[in-house]
């Protein structure tokens, strides 16, 4: 199959998990969503960040987006270590991870890349809108844990940007001034953003973030 790009539909399917068996279109609803790959079950690297993620629920929450682990470890696997991440991690595992011992998923999304290890899949992100289009991937090396603050600023990013029409600037964080988008113009910017805006440049606007 095809690399996955930006803007391409999420791909489909059924799969096995922790919280059992999901048509992922189905359980993603009208939500957001983020799937995230990692190497293996009982290594410290994906023990650490699948405890932050359930301690993060209250957050992707609110922001409507629902969660989903995958490796190609098996079911038994996944359960006995999930009694790991949370004795360890002070929390209770609170999304799916999904067994992908066929490696269908990790396939589909290319998650396994084979110079860096050709049977495990490497830490892969993806962020899908309620559309199930793909709005972000990343790729981490299985050394190095993710930013999970990171892939929540994207989807405050990516929700501007939908709900909004606002863009954000380097190192943007909440609550900071955001850049409106090309695509509006000054006439439609008077009526979005009440709050007024600084046009520094005909292209380069900034507003305050709204609520
Ligand atoms: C891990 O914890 O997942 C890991 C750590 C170092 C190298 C590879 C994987």
């Amino acid at each position: 199959m095809a690399t996955l790009r930006l803007g391409d539909e999420a791909p489909n399917f059924t799969a096995m998990t922790t919280e059992g068996e999901i048509n992922f279109h189905e359980w993603l609803a009208d939500g957001w969503g983020v799937l995230f790959s990692h190497p293996a079950d009982y290594t410290p690297v994906c023990t650490t960040e699948l405890g932050a993620t359930a301690r993060m629920k209250e957050q992707f929450d609110g922001r409507n987006v629902k969660v989903a682990a995958l490796s190609v470890d098996g079911l038994e696997s996944h359960k006995g270590w999930i009694r790991d991440i949370n004795e360890t991690q002070h929390t209770e595992v609170n999304f799916p991870i999904i067994a992908d011992e066929d490696r269908k998923v990790a396939a589909l999304y290319d998650m396994i890349h084979p110079n860096a290890d050709n049977k495990m899949t490497v830490r892969s992100v993806f962020i899908i809108d309620p559309d199930k289009k793909i709005k972000l991937m990343i790729t981490y090396p299985a050394s190095t844990g993710r930013n999970f603050n990171e892939i929540l600023r994207v989807i405050d990013s990516l929700q501007l940007t939908a709900y909004k029409k606002l863009a954000t600037p380097v190192n943007w964080k909440q609550g900071e001034d955001c850049v409106i988008l090309p695509s509006v113009s000054n006439e439609e910017a008077h009526e979005l953003f009440p709050q007024g805006f600084n046009e520094v440049k005909p292209y380069l606007r900034f507003t305050s973030q709204p609520n």
